[in-house]
Formats: structure tokens, C-alpha cells, sequence
């Protein structure tokens, strides 16, 4: 079997188009423009490209996006000092502080600082108790990517084992309870994988769906998938490639080639999940306006 490519370029392109109506039309009926807030403190060049996306997308669907850069030495209370001013802000509806933070700030003290009402990056401990409750609320803007990518691709999750390797608290953790969710687009068999796993080759080659969110350059080979495997690969890794200008080239954590023949559908490295991620946390900012809009809809 060879692969079908699942087109994260277009997918995200289509929700953004999306998202940009629902943008023009609170413009109209309600006259606010939903505002999104980036933090961004040190210099780690991933992250900077990470953040100028998400401010030039914001900007291509005329939302407003505000980007706080601060230095590598910035202090915790001076990060909690900004987060506090951007959520009394009016014009911010959401906030995301770009992760990973420098060491010597602690990243959990910094996410519950950030108002769970602007929370649109999910991570706030009562947003991913919402999620785990069932009455979701912001989805982590990754695996509601992923949700998306399957859906739009025509590989519902509903009755198939979906095998997550990873558990982290940006992708593993909160993909896993998604789609496991009682609910239409998840309803899966999940299981997950991570590094103290006994056999992991024996459990990824029973999924149906393989979640590849390790952070190792190819860890999946083709001898760990059972054939007409869907695989959503999620990881972004940067690997010597002295042959290009940059010196580097990405690749995600399935070793794409080989696995690609064994798959019935893959997303690529990159254009797969990447511009979903960037696509579903405008998607929440939108959300989040309305929120403001219509407190009545936040519930519990
Ligand atoms: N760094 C990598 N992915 C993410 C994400 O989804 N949110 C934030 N805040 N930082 C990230």
C-alpha cells in the first residue's frame, strides 16, 4: 500500500477561511475584534518562527494579534506581571505563553496564572479538567488539530484503536482524552505509549491510528505499523542537512518513506500538523470573543 498524503496546508487553510467569516461577522453584529496575546521570553529561534505564524495568521484574517517579546532573563514576576495586565485587558481575548520557558520560570505556576477565560492554548488545569470531564471548554490547539486532520480526511476515529505514543502535557495527555471523549469524532479505543513502555512496537503495530508525539527524529519505522495504518505524525525535529542553505532540514518523528508504504494515509513533515496547530488556536481566540460576548455560554 502506498499512502495517501493528509494535507494539513489545505485542511488548516479551509478552517482558517472559516474562521475569518466568524471574524468579520462579530466585526458587524457586535463591533469586536477578537484579540489574541503571544508571549514570547528568550530567543530560542523555534519558538520566534513559531510566534511570527501565528502573528502573521492572525493578521491575514484581520484579528488582532499582539506579540509581548521579553529577554531570556525576564523574571517569573515579571512574566506574571504581564499576564496579569493582558488579562484585565478588554481588546486580548486570549493569551497563549509561548512554551517551552526559559528554566529558571516555572511553567505550571505561569499557565494557571493565565485567566482560564483566555486560555486558549487549553493547558490551564481547569480547562483540561473540563476536557477530561467531557464538557470541553479550549482544546489544546494540537490535538484538536489532529481531530480536525482525521475528520477532514475521512478517518473518523469512532470505534478504531488510536495509538498515541507520548505523554505530554501540550499533546500526549490531552489527544488521548479527546478522543476517547463520548462524542461525535472521537468515541476511540486509546491506548499510549510512552518512554517506559514494555513492547511499544507490539502495541503501535495494533493501532488503526498512530499518534506519533515523541520529540525523536523517525522513531516510528515501518517494521512498528501493521499495514493500512492512518498516521498522524506530530513531531517537528531540525536534523543537519549541510547540503541546504539553512543547514538543517525537518523531519517529523515517523520515519516518513518506508512507513509510507506500509499506511493508507499519512500527514507529512511538514504540512501536516503544524498549520492545524496554528489554525485551531485562532479558532479558540474566536471562541474566546464570544465567550466575552456571551459569559451565559462558559457554563460550570
Ligand atoms: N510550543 C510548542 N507547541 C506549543 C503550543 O501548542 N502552545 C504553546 N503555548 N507553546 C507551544
Amino acid at each position: 500500500m502506498t499512502a495517501t498524503l493528509i494535507d494539513g496546508t489545505a485542511i488548516a487553510k479551509e478552517i482558517r477561511s472559516e474562521v475569518a467569516e466568524g471574524v468579520a461577522e462579530m466585526k458587524t453584529r457586535h463591533g469586536v475584534v477578537p484579540g489574541l496575546a503571544v508571549v514570547l521570553v528568550g530567543d530560542d529561534p523555534a519558538s520566534a518562527v513559531y510566534v511570527r505564524n501565528k502573528e502573521r495568521a492572525a493578521g491575514e484574517i484581520e484579528m488582532l494579534a499582539e506579540v509581548t517579546k521579553l529577554p531570556a532573563d525576564t523574571t517569573q514576576d515579571e512574566l506574571l506581571r504581564v499576564l496579569k495586565k493582558l488579562n484585565a485587558a478588554d481588546r486580548i481575548h486570549g493569551i497563549i505563553v509561548q512554551l517551552p520557558l526559559p528554566a529558571h520560570i516555572d511553567e505550571p505556576t505561569v499557565i494557571e496564572a493565565i485567566d482560564q477565560r483566555k486560555d486558549v492554548d487549553g493547558l490551564h488545569p481547569a480547562n483540561i479538567g473540563r476536557l477530561v470531564a467531557g464538557r470541553p471548554r479550549f482544546v489544546p490547539a494540537t490535538p484538536a488539530g489532529i481531530q480536525q486532520l482525521l475528520l477532514r480526511s475521512g478517518h473518523d476515529p469512532e470505534g478504531k484503536h488510536v495509538v498515541v505514543c507520548g505523554r505530554s502535557n501540550i499533546v500526549g495527555k490531552p489527544v488521548s482524552n479527546l478522543l476517547m471523549q463520548r462524542a461525535s469524532g472521537s468515541n476511540a479505543t486509546v491506548t499510549v505509549c510512552h518512554t517506559r513502555t514494555r513492547d511499544m512496537a507490539g502495541i503501535t503495530r495494533q493501532a488503526d491510528i498512530l499518534i506519533a508525539a515523541i520529540g525523536q527524529p523517525q522513531f516510528v519505522k515501518a517494521d512498528m505499523v501493521k499495514d493500512g495504518v492512518v498516521v498522524v505524525d506530530v513531531g517537528i525535529n531540525r536534523i543537519d542537512a549541510p547540503e541546504r542553505k539553512r543547514g538543517y532540514r525537518l523531519v517529523g518523528d515517523v520515519d516518513f518513506g518506508p512507513v509510507s508504504e506500509k499506511a493508507a494515509a499519512i500527514t507529512p513533515v511538514p504540512g501536516g500538523v503544524g498549520p492545524m496547530t496554528i489554525a485551531m488556536l485562532l479558532s479558540s481566540t474566536l471562541k474566546a470573543a464570544r465567550l466575552a460576548i456571551h459569559p451565559e455560554l462558559i457554563g460550570g
